[in-house]
């Protein structure tokens, strides 16, 4: 099928919170790279992007900073607004979701598929807090794990043991935010029965597109197999865009059902305001000829393969995504990424860090793109990436061909005269790889792309490597002159082939070559410089990144994850609560055991054991040795010595690691696990009795 415009769309991220390493991977760069690569090629392409300013996470957010939700959006809005233009993602729109074009555009739409009869209403019981008077969505429901019993795991998963949960399962369910006891109570909602598009979905996904991405079509198949179920598109929250059905106050539009109607409205806003240069939205959305392109991260492909396409299937007038490229998820340092634990590469924060090199981080991204499962961000790799790619290979090529332009002919492109057959091969060698590269560029594997992009600068390096033309020079002036003719052609070449991926980048190298932008199709010619044109100034295209610049770095983190298990610590602390009763027991029982006080003489580790303790204490009974499996607990056991402490006197002697151990002493394990040797509140005599 051939098209004549090409629609591009990127996940909106949510507004609460700036943009990562992660989106930037997953999303974004891939995302603008096509579409960098489509305006070159002079197709007709349209770059829609926006904020998601809707759902649970703004708002969650807002009460976490105690600021209004609008103020969460709006900041977030403009932060990620402004990281995007820095690092040269080429919207042709970037709105938001609380726009008042978004708002009724998205409201008209329900409204339309309400109004044929195309959703089913339901009632059901939910979890409701009286004394809030809101309904709560599962992840804002906490209780009692009924697997492990655990507490504080939440409505739709335990944490502790990872089992997948509804809120019905969790033992005590209470608002997690409150802390208030829930009750039940009927709601009505609005659902889009997805089961009767099952079979139009199946053939449409499973025999049509055959040619999706693996990752994305086996998703689709997984969930298409498992039979799907009518979901529902409103939700009772304050934040949103209100249902436009009368008596359904209260209630909002899902934040999936109007955020990627988010793409539809942005397009609206932005063809309403450029009738000229970008024609009507109807267009770019209900045209045939319009093929639509939805770039995605892994947790978004049930939305954008099986959710929306039935809302636009519903209501009738609208193309349907042609290709979907989801990605996998980027990791850093081998673990993964989380607004809410900090861990991640804030880009606001790394351009304040790495000011103007933001082409480093975006072909670092690239070269880890996960596109076929998820990978891993390091910052060794990052700087080995800049060091041994980027300024070893392209930067060192280009600055050669440079510098030696500029010492044996004044800085003007020299003459070519004859080629050699090593010329015509080098030649030939580059126009190969090229083909390379844009099959790639087209069938969205970009992380190989950008390989090839790198392999025609080896060519360029490996040429100048052979042909010497510093030795050169002192022999034959003329064939010195052809081969950095040839030289300068292909950095002319490189800055073409790079520019998608590398936008900042071919913007100084096309300064320094006096260049004017040439198109895709110039690529592979090598007479874009024009003998006798002077160079510009020359200035290094990247630079060394020593390990001086790249350690705050690893040191951040460390922090961060000191931090987060500090928080974590104490998210554990407050979630606590008492354990049941044993079963009743009798004072008989009790005064079986022969429970005494003694002083830590010494208390040492065990050798080869990460969980024993050897005490040497005095028990008033000539002394004792007990083995307690505390070390985990006591880091420094040494603030031990010359404590009293409890233990059991009279279980029989017991040999561990080598050493007899003879009793028990007695600790209270406290809500973070953690052990807590117990004492006397008074110093008493070394092997009285407790009792
Ligand atoms: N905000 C969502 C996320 O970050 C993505 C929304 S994409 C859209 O996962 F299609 F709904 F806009
Ligand atoms: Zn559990």
């Amino acid at each position: 099928m051939s098209f004549k415009r090409t629609l591009v769309t990127s996940a909106l991220p949510y507004a609460n919170g700036p943009v990562h390493i992660g989106h930037m991977a997953g999303v974004y760069i891939p995302a603008d790279i096509y579409v960098r690569y489509l305006r070159m090629r002079g197709e007709d392409v349209l770059f829609i992007g926006g904020s998601d300013e809707h759902g649970v996470p703004v708002t969650i957010r807002a009460r976490k900073e105690g600021i209004t939700t609008q103020e969460v959006v709006d900041r977030y809005h403009s932060l990620i607004k402004k990281s995007f233009e820095e690092f040269g993602i080429s919207f042709d729109i970037y709105s938001r979701t609380t726009s008042a074009i978004h708002h009724q555009f998205a409201s008209d739409f329900f409204r339309k598929l309400y109004d044929e009869g195309k959703f089913i209403e339901q009632t059901t019981e939910q979890f409701y807090d009286p004394e809030t008077g809101h309904f709560l969505t599962d992840r804002n429901i906490r209780g009692e794990c009924p697997h492990c019993h655990a507490q504080g795991a939440y409505g739709d998963q335990c944490e502790k043991c990872g089992a997948t949960l509804s809120p019905e399962e969790l033992i005590n369910p209470y608002n997690a935010e409150t802390g208030n006891a829930l009750v039940k109570k009927p709601t009505s909602h609005w659902y889009l029965p997805l089961d009767k598009y099952q079979p139009w979905l199946e053939d449409w996904i499973l025999n049509n597109h055959k040619e999706w991405r693996q990752n994305v079509y086996g998703q689709c198949k997984s969930w298409l197999d498992g039979g799907l179920r009518p979901r529902a598109v409103t939700r009772d929250l304050d934040w949103g865009i209100p249902v436009p059905v009368e008596g359904a106050e209260g209630k909002v539009l899902y934040v999936w059902f109007d955020a990627p109607i988010g793409y539809i409205s942005n397009t609206k806003e932005l063809c309403d305001a450029h009738p000229d240069k970008y024609g009507t939205w109807e267009k770019w959305w209900k045209d045939q000829d319009t093929r639509l392109v939805h770039f995605i991260g892994k947790d978004n492909i049930v939305f954008h393969c099986i959710v929306f396409p039935s809302m636009l299937k519903a209501d009738g007038s609208y193309i349907l995504p042609d290709n979907v490229p989801g990605n996998e998820f980027l990791n850093l340092e081998g673990d993964k990424i989380s607004t809410s634990r900090n861990w991640a590469v804030w880009l606001n924060e790394y351009l304040v860090d790495f000011p103007g090199k933001q082409d480093v981080l975006r072909y670092v991204l690239t070269a880890n793109a996960p596109e076929t499962k998820d990978n891993d961000f390091t910052w060794a790799d990052f700087q080995a990436r800049n060091n041994n790619e980027l300024v070893a290979i392209y930067g060192n090529f280009v600055n050669r061909a440079f510098v030696l332009t500029q010492k044996y002919f004044e800085g003007r492109v020299p003459k070519a005269g004859q080629l050699t057959d090593y010329d015509r091969q080098t030649m030939d060698e580059f126009l190969a790889v090229q083909k390379q590269l844009e099959e790639l560029l087209a069938n969205f594997r970009f992380r190989d792309a950008q390989k090839e992009a790198m392999n025609m600068a080896r060519i360029g390096n490996k040429y100048l490597a052979d042909m010497e033309p510093w030795k050169l020079i002192k022999t034959d002036p003329e064939r010195t002159a052809t081969v950095l003719n040839l030289s300068l052609q292909i950095a002319a070449n490189l800055e073409i082939a790079f520019r998608p991926f590398l936008p900042f980048s071919s913007a100084k190298l096309r300064e320094m070559l006096c260049l004017p932008e040439a198109n895709w199709a110039h690529l592979g010619h090598f007479n874009l410089m024009k003998e006798g044109q002077a160079l510009g100034e020359i200035s290094l295209l990247f630079e060394k990144l020593e390990d001086s610049a790249i350690q705050p770095q690893l040191d951040r983190l460390d922090r961060i994850r000191h931090e987060n298990e500090e928080r974590q610590r104490e998210e554990e602390m407050k979630q606590w609560r008492p354990s049941e009763l044993k079963a009743a027991t009798s004072i008989d029982e009790f005064d079986k055991m022969d429970i005494r006080v003694a002083t830590v003489l010494e208390c040492k580790p065990v050798k080869k054991s990460e969980r024993l303790l050897e005490f040497r204490l005095d028990d008033g009974m000539g002394g004792r040795t007990i083995l307690s499996g505390i070390a985990q607990s006591y880091p420094d056991p040494s603030v031990l010595v010359g404590k009293q402490v409890l233990f059991i006197a009279n279980f029989p002697p017991r040999k561990m690691m080598g050493i007899e151990s003879q009793g028990m002493i007695l600790s209270a394990v406290n809500a973070d696990g953690k052990l807590v040797v117990t004492t006397v509140s008074r110093e008493v005599k070394n092997g009285v009795q407790v009792g």
